[in-house]
């Protein structure tokens, strides 16, 4: 057996014990999260209770916290960072630092917040140290993660914040400015590439482009 299909066996143990799922839908058979039922309003703790012991990488032994990420189960709206910051690993929750501040600002912007219509996450659920790029080998073992929780969630547009998160799930080497104001696909859901408002406190100038983008989310979102 190749070392793809090992992995995915070995995420199906993870997630289900010697249990076999088999679905019609391409996607779920890719990234199960078949036993969870769609509709179920737990759906999201359900899974978040799966997976937050994650071992798979070494981030899983330094962090304090699995930051899973939180909102609206229901979101019409993903928020997708790139990976746990110190204050996020310590209190859990995704984006509560300063950053995380000035994102609540710009979902109250178009009329929302991070529990009206709006899930926020990170494409890695472990802080790296010293707020380190995501390694390749960390991405690949927590991306499916992610993909399992779009798929809970049903997102009707993903919004990547700043050019490594945007990069990463794009799959590209692009600079910010390349991916910006392009409606793209990922796992067949519409994505837009965004500031990263950490970015944005530290060149207060591109605040008026990040606010340009927001207006393009709600457009999309209407
Ligand atoms: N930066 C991120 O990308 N994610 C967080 O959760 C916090 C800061």
């Amino acid at each position: 057996m190749d070392g793809d299909k090992k992995k995915y066996f070995r995420q199906l143990e993870d997630l289900y014990g010697d249990e076999i799922f088999l679905s019609l839908n391409n996607n779920a058979e890719k990234f199960p999260t078949g036993l969870i039922k769609k509709d179920d309003p737990n759906r999201l703790s359900i899974f978040k209770d799966k997976i937050k012991n994650c071992l798979k990488c070494d981030l899983g032994n330094l962090r304090k916290n699995f930051v899973f990420g939180s909102g609206d189960p229901n979101a019409s709206l993903l928020i997708i960072g790139e990976a746990p910051g110190e204050q996020e690993d310590l209190s859990g929750e995704p984006f509560v630092g300063r950053a995380g501040k000035l994102l609540d600002k710009m979902l109250l912007a178009i009329n929302r917040s991070r529990n009206n219509d709006v899930f926020i996450c990170n494409v890695l659920k472990c802080r790296p140290p010293e707020n380190r790029d995501p390694k390749k080998e960390e991405i690949d073992e927590c991306e499916p993660y992610l993909i399992n929780q779009i798929d809970l969630i049903q997102p009707k547009l993903i919004v990547a914040l700043g050019r490594i998160a945007g990069k990463t799930l794009l799959g590209v080497e692009k600079s910010l400015k390349e991916m910006r104001g392009v409606l793209h696909k990922y796992h067949s859901r519409s994505l837009i590439v965004t500031y990263h408002p950490a970015a944005l406190l530290r060149n207060p100038n591109w605040k008026h482009g990040a606010w340009e983008d927001f207006k393009l989310i709600q457009k999309l979102l209407d």
